[in-house]
């Protein structure tokens, strides 16, 4: 089988946000206790934290994190969050039907945050709250000092403003789970009004408006044309979310599902230019996809979790190497994307559908998908280039068309390197490959990363990594041609500089 890619410096899609590779932790199962956060574990500093994690965290160079929910901020009162931990209540977190003890809050993520050299991407709380308690909480954030709010945040020994840049106007709010759920015309009024008060406070925030909470609602894109008739002028990102899983075993099928997010990323950006041809805008839209990944495995394991315990283990999805080959898929996906898509969070990090897992009072160790989530983060800088590419296709279930070979391509002039993302959709053969890079005639071969397996179904454990990279990959190059195999089912990283 023969496929062909074609690399032209001059085809850019656009500068791709380092932010596009964030993360997400949400008050949820053991993402904050015992994932980020395990006072007597060996590894923890004196606050809490635990190192080995956050050396993971730093190995994935994750320039966002996406806090503190998720589901979880519709019923939050940050309030309980913040002041000496003695003090802070215990209460019943709806959501995930959990008793939330408090122990960590906002100035506490603020310091892992910097600790895992991150960002902090903050949501308020539209579901029982609304404006009031999300200027009070920007205030008591970014306001220096000199009011009521900032000078709190100096009582509890935070003496400098955190400076959160991104904030989410709530979560999935179009969701019938979603405590306060809204209507799109309920919502949009609210974020309006909220967005004003917020950019009173802070004029310097950027603001992100829920959309939909998967391609499948029955609000999808209504939701998202109501929700920017009333916000278009005071947001700056439009959110996306969706999760993807292979459900019925079904692996070709499967790995086609980036091109239902690659329709998903067009309809929305779509709708974003209608609205702004409605209100004859000057501004575009930009989108934020943060929430995505793999959510299936565990959905079974969850109905058995008793209620109103402390970080019980939920959402802890074990990833297989087919689930890695899709997060690759997923990543191009955005890359591709770049130019509308400027925010993204693989949702979500520690232990909580996650690339890291964490064993309490044990070890930290590194799911399938850890691997192209970490490739495309640390090589995924710069501009993002246009593969032009010629592959055979098959049909599946649900797709017809689907090109064997998926690709994304990112220079990064400042370093001068040029790397290929790939991968063969194949699941029984080698697909035989040539690019043409003649455009980067000066560039030289410099690694062929290949994430390969004979069993789809292999997982990686605390105690064994059956699922990780090499650098063994055959790429030549030679008079701006590179030729290769890349071999059935894999995920391959070709650099050049
Ligand atoms: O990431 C898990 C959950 O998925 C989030 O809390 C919610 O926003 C989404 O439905």
């Amino acid at each position: 089988l023969k496929a062909k890619v074609t690399i032209d410096r001059e085809f850019k899609i656009g500068d791709i946000d380092k932010r596009l590779y964030g993360s997400f932790i949400e008050h949820l199962g053991r993402a904050v206790y015992g994932g980020i956060y395990e006072l007597n574990h060996p590894d923890s500093t004196e606050q809490g934290f635990r190192t080995d994690v956050i050396e993971l965290v730093k190995e994935l160079q994750v320039p966002i994190v996406r806090y503190p929910g998720g589901n979880m901020v519709s019923a939050y009162n940050w309030e309980d969050g913040v002041g000496p931990v003695s003090e802070r209540p215990k209460k019943l977190e709806l959501a995930w039907r959990v008793v939330e003890p408090n122990y960590i809050g906002t100035n506490e993520f603020a310091d892992w945050a910097k600790l895992a050299n991150t960002e902090v991407m903050m949501a308020v709380n539209l579901g029982t709250r609304g404006i009031d308690a999300a200027r009070n909480l920007l205030e008591y954030c970014n306001h220096p000092s000199g009011s009521y709010w900032s000078d709190l945040r100096r009582s509890h020994g935070y003496k400098e403003p955190h400076k959160f840049k991104t904030w989410c106007l709530g979560n999935e709010m179009d969701g019938p789970w979603q405590v306060g759920h809204k209507t799109a015309d309920e919502y949009g009024r609210l974020a309006l009004e909220t967005a004003k008060a917020m950019r009173l406070v802070d004029p310097t925030i950027e603001l992100v408006a829920c959309g939909s909470s998967n391609a499948n609602m029955p609000t999808f894109p209504e939701w998202e044309a109501t929700t920017l008739e009333h916000t278009y002028e005071e947001v700056d990102y439009l959110s996306l979310h969706q999760y993807y899983g292979n459900r019925s075993g079904d692996t070709a099928n499967y790995l086609a599902k980036t091109l239902e997010m690659d329709d998903f990323i067009k309809t929305v950006t779509a709708t974003c230019d209608y609205i702004k041809a409605k209100k004859r805008s000057k501004k575009t839209m930009h989108l934020s996809f943060d929430e995505w990944n793999v959510w299936f495995h565990s959905n079974q394991a969850d109905q058995e979790i008793e209620p109103w315990s402390i970080a019980p283990p939920q959402l802890e999805d074990v990833y297989t190497f087919e689930d890695a080959l899709l997060v690759g898929s997923i990543l191009m996906t955005l890359v591709r994307h770049a130019d509308r898509v400027k925010m993204a969070c693989m949702a979500q990090l520690v232990n909580v559908i996650a690339p890291i897992m964490t064993e309490t009072g044990g070890s930290a160790w590194k799911q399938t998908i850890f691997y192209p989530y970490m490739h495309v983060s640390i090589f995924g800088r710069g501009t993002s280039l246009k593969p032009v590419i010629s592959s055979p296709k098959y049909d599946s279930k649900d797709f017809t068309d689907v090109p064997y070979l998926d690709s994304a391509v990112v220079w990064n002039e400042e370093k001068d390197e040029l790397t290929i993302f790939l991968l063969n959709r194949h699941l029984q053969d080698a697909l035989d490959l040539t690019i043409d890079v003649r455009s980067f005639e000066e560039y030289k071969l410099k690694e062929h990363i290949v994430l390969e397996n004979d069993d789809l179904k292999a997982v990686n454990t605390v105690r064994q990594e059956a699922v990780k990279p090499h650098s063994n990959g055959d790429a030549s190059l030679d008079k701006g041609t590179i030729c290769t195999h890349l071999s059935k089912a894999s995920w391959n990283v070709i650099r050049l500089g």
